[in-house]
């Protein structure tokens, strides 16, 4: 039987309640509470797109159950008056590293993730981290140089 619960998620420093179910997950409790930067993909972990914060950590929000993160903290790229993310996404911008834009807000985010891990990555840690993160139009090449250059800052 699908249990449904209410649970409260903390997003971008605000609280969200909601009803869920056993198997909803927390891309879908994202999206469902107006939260429709965090994009779905493939859905099963294989693409990266769908990557959030989850208490300071990258998680594929795909595959992790909403009830999980109940009372827990959840960052997207929308988050305001994160000087970090501020710095990638103008980076992603002024380096084109963005063009359908789909994979972007997972980018954005395991780059986040990355910096605050290791602020001054190589290049080849830089692609080890993207390499769970698909992205059909740029090469890769534009990413690694926006996330670079914003590491040079850090
Ligand atoms: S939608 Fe989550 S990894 Fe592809
Ligand atoms: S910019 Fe289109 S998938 Fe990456």
């Amino acid at each position: 039987m699908s249990e449904t619960r209410e649970i409260k998620i903390r997003v971008n420093d605000k609280w969200v309640t909601g009803l869920v179910k056993s198997g909803t997950t927390l891309l879908r409790f994202l999206r469902d509470n107006g939260f429709t930067e965090v994009k779905e993909g493939c859905g099963e972990g294989e693409c990266g797109t769908c990557t959030v914060l989850l208490d300071g950590k990258a998680v594929t929000s795909c595959l992790v159950l909403a009830l999980q993160v109940d009372g827990r903290e959840v960052v997207t790229i929308k988050k305001e008056g994160d000087q970090l993310l501020e710095a990638l996404k103008e980076a992603f911008v002024s380096y084109g590293a963005s063009q359908c834009g789909f994979c972007t807000p997972g980018m954005v985010m395991i780059a986040r993730w990355l910096l605050t891990e290791n602020p001054k990555p190589n290049r080849e840690e830089i692609r080890d981290a993207l390499s769970g993160n698909l992205c059909r139009c740029t090469g890769y090449q534009k990413i690694v140089d926006a996330i670079e250059h914003t590491s040079r800052d850090l």
